[in-house]
């Protein structure tokens, strides 16, 4: 099992592919409003959480909100893909301005499980092999998130992993 010991103050990057648990791992182990996710930053834009046109809009709308999160020292997770680095380094970047520990959880699940996932939902109508290109750009640089300025880094690689993992606060 493994125990995710988060600092009280962080920036919490929940990475991993479309339907690997991101947001069910967030809605149980955090509060609603410390999670802000890149879907309902795409819905307070545009109307619409799917909307891709309105991707830039509402990532600059999250981040100015975390930045005040972390501001007034409130522990922030960001629930977006992050699989690119390039996403993840203005992750790193806020985290440093704000003087905060950036940290990582990776639910990096088997391609099989995320495409019988997606497939039973409603709400993700994209085509299945996105989500093998986002799984490849994963573990394509999976192994340098330390190095990319992430703190700790947690990785649950399977659906019972996931749901066995604890996550507690330390100050
Ligand atoms: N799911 C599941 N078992 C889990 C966790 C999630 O079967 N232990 C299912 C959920 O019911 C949901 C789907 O997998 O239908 C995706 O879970 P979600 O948490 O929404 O995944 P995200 O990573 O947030 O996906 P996205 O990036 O598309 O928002
Ligand atoms: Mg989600």
């Amino acid at each position: 099992m493994t125990e995710i010991r988060l600092p009280e103050l962080a920036l919490v990057a929940l990475v991993g592919a479309s339907s690997a648990g991101k947001s069910t791992f967030a809605a149980r182990h955090f509060e609603p409003t410390e999670v802000l996710s890149s879907d309902f930053f795409r819905a307070l834009v545009s109307d619409d959480e799917s909307s891709l046109e309105a991707t830039g809009d509402a990532f600059d709308s999250l981040f100015f909100v975390a930045g005040k999160r972390l501001a007034r020292g409130r522990l922030t997770v960001v629930d977006a893909t992050s699989v690119r680095p390039d996403d993840r380094r203005r992750l790193v970047d806020l985290a440093r301005q704000h003087d905060v520990l950036p940290v990582a959880i990776v639910l990096d699940l088997p391609r099989a499980v995320l495409e019988a996932r997606h497939a039973a939902r409603p709400d993700r109508d994209f085509r299945p092999d996105v989500i093998g290109r986002q799984v490849s750009e994963l573990r394509r640089t999976l192994r340098g998130l330390q190095k990319e300025g992430f703190r700790h880094v947690w990785v649950l690689r399977s659906g019972e992993a996931v749901d066995a993992a604890q996550v507690s606060r330390v100050p």
